[in-house]
Formats: C-alpha cells, sequence, structure tokens
C-alpha cells in the first residue's frame, strides 16, 4: 500500500443556474493541489503552504472532519499528514472547501487500498462542508469527486447522478476581488418558495438536465433561468446585472452565480465564445474599480486525479 499521494482536486460550480443544491459540475482548472501520507502519530497534522488561513486544527478543518468521518465508518484509527497548496480561494464560490473534503476524502482512501468507491466517499465529503458552512450540500463534492455533471435526486436517502453533457461546453469563471461566506449567502435565502416559482424552476431544471444528455445548446439556454437564489443573491455580488448581460450579449448560452457567489460563470458552446464572455465580464468589473480574475475551462470528466504516488 501506498505511503503518499500527491492529488489534484478541481474546482466546481454548484447550482448551475436553477440547480440551487442539486446540480454542480467539475472544472479542469483553477484546482487545488494536496499531498496526502500516512502518520503513525495519533494526530492528523495540517500544513498549509499557500497561506490562505486554512483551520489547522484537525476538529475544525473541513479534510480532517472528512477524514474522520470516513475512518469512523472504517472503524480504523490511521492518523494523515495533509500538505495544502491550495489555488482556490476560500470564500470565492468555486468549492474550496469541497476541493479540501473531497480531495482528502480521495486520498485517505486510496491510501487505506481503496476501501470506498469516488461515489461512496460523497457523504464523507459532505460532513467537510457541513463545517464549512453549516448546510451538509453535496452539489460541489460530488463533481469534485466524480467529474463532469452530477445531479443530487434526493438528500434523503443520498441519490448521485452522474449526467453527460455536450463535448464542446465551455465555461468561464469571472471571480471579482470580494469573498462571500456560503454561510451568510444561504442565511439571506428565503425558506420557503411560492407555487409558481417552483414550477419555473422545476420547470428550468429539467430542461437544463435534459439539453445537457442530449447537447441541445439551446434547451441549455433557456434553462439557464433561477428565479430562487439569484434574485435574491445577486445584491451580494457588484455589478452583478452588468455582468451578466456582457456575457449574454458576448455569445454565451447563460450565466449566473457560480454555487454561493461572488464568481460568476457562463457557459458557452466553444472555448473562443467562452474567452470572449470572460474578457467582456470582467471589463465590467474594471470599469467598477473591481479587479478580477477569469478562468476559462472545458468540464472536467474525470474529477479528482493523483498526480504521483510513492510506496
Ligand atoms: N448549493 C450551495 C449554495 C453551494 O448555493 O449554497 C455552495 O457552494
Amino acid at each position: 500500500m501506498n505511503k503518499s499521494v500527491h492529488i489534484y482536486s478541481p474546482a466546481t460550480v454548484a447550482n448551475v443556474g436553477p440547480g440551487f443544491d442539486i446540480l454542480g459540475f467539475a472544472l479542469d482548472q483553477p484546482g487545488d493541489e494536496m499531498l496526502v501520507e500516512k502518520t503513525e502519530g495519533d494526530q492528523h497534522i495540517i500544513i498549509d503552504e499557500s497561506g490562505t488561513g486554512l483551520p489547522l486544527d484537525p476538529f475544525r478543518n473541513v479534510a480532517t472532519v472528512a477524514i474522520d468521518a470516513m475512518l469512523d465508518d472504517l472503524g480504523s484509527s490511521q492518523k494523515f499528514h495533509l500538505t495544502f497548496l491550495k489555488k482556490i480561494a476560500p470564500g470565492s464560490g468555486i468549492g474550496s472547501s469541497a476541493a479540501s473534503s473531497a480531495g482528502a476524502v480521495y486520498g485517505a482512501n486510496q491510501l487505506l487500498g481503496s476501501p470506498y468507491t469516488n461515489l461512496e466517499l460523497v457523504p464523507f465529503a459532505m460532513k467537510g462542508e457541513k463545517t464549512a458552512s453549516g448546510s451538509a450540500h453535496a452539489d460541489n463534492v460530488a463533481p469534485a469527486l466524480l467529474g463532469g455533471f452530477v445531479l443530487v435526486r434526493s438528500y434523503d436517502p443520498l441519490d448521485i447522478v452522474s449526467i453527460p453533457g455536450p463535448e464542446g461546453l465551455y465555461c468561464c469563471i469571472v471571480y471579482p476581488e470580494i469573498s462571500i461566506a456560503t454561510e451568510d449567502s444561504r442565511k439571506i435565502l428565503k425558506t420557503t418558495v411560492p407555487l409558481e416559482k417552483a414550477i419555473a424552476q422545476c420547470g428550468n431544471v429539467a430542461g437544463l438536465v435534459t439539453g445537457l444528455i442530449t447537447g441541445d445548446f439551446r434547451l441549455i439556454s433557456n434553462s439557464m433561468q433561477d428565479v430562487i437564489a439569484e434574485p435574491i443573491r445577486s445584491f451580494l455580488i457588484p455589478e452583478y446585472d452588468e455582468v451578466k448581460k456582457a456575457a449574454l450579449e458576448a455569445g454565451a448560452l447563460g450565466c449566473s452565480i457560480s454555487g454561493s457567489g461572488p464568481s460568476i460563470f457562463a457557459l458557452s458552446e466553444n472555448e473562443d465564445t467562452a474567452q470572449k464572455a470572460g474578457k467582456q465580464m470582467e471589463k465590467v468589473f474594471a470599469s467598477a474599480e473591481i479587479g478580477s480574475s477569469v478562468f476559462v475551462s472545458r468540464v472536467n470528466k474525470q474529477g479528482i486525479k493523483i498526480l504521483s504516488e510513492e510506496s
């Protein structure tokens, strides 16, 4: 069995427009690197080489909370040494905590001889999400572990379904230099939904999933409407309406908040349009004197991957 594994854990876009808490997909980049090693010690050790201010206390760090959930299930007392090189900024809305918790359980599982499948690791990684935001949502950790588009058909019982997406689909992410905690942006949402909004949202989720499976870009575009979270959360993101307008005018199929924000994502039929959309979106932030980073990426089909391992 290996002693250490060096992994890449991708950023993810949760919600994907209308799919609040139930749809997500993985990106090729950005992504975090993490070195997971077995240790003989009696507690987990966390090293943050990225200086992102991660909690180093194993009871508060999402990665070790997720690993402990797995070890409890397994009845194992093994401890791990985790070295983080994070590229996904915490509070950016592209699954920073998910990359840590999913990456950690993936790495630890590998070093224990893979007693679990990637699908079986999802509930453990969700415990990390609960620590990060107070909510055990799966729409970041499941695509991080499985790659591609993922639907959370049900939370109780947990039912995760992988969805094929069209080959040419590209995503651009524009991350403005502000931070929004998922916990805060969940608190502002209403806890009840009027019937007409529920109907509109169900229609759009069903349309989006159908469009992804059949490769119908027009249907994907028509279905990228969120009437529940976006109207409330968009107030937290300066210039949101203008940025979205710029993406659509550049030819994007649809544009919405990535996860709980502040990152904004746009889906496009090809790389060229995704690049153009990203540039126009960035320009809107720049004209409001808000710096931003742009990432253009295909949908990542593999999820977390091993960069190297040592036995
Ligand atoms: N579905 C979650 C939310 C994702 O929108 O709160 C957080 O990344």
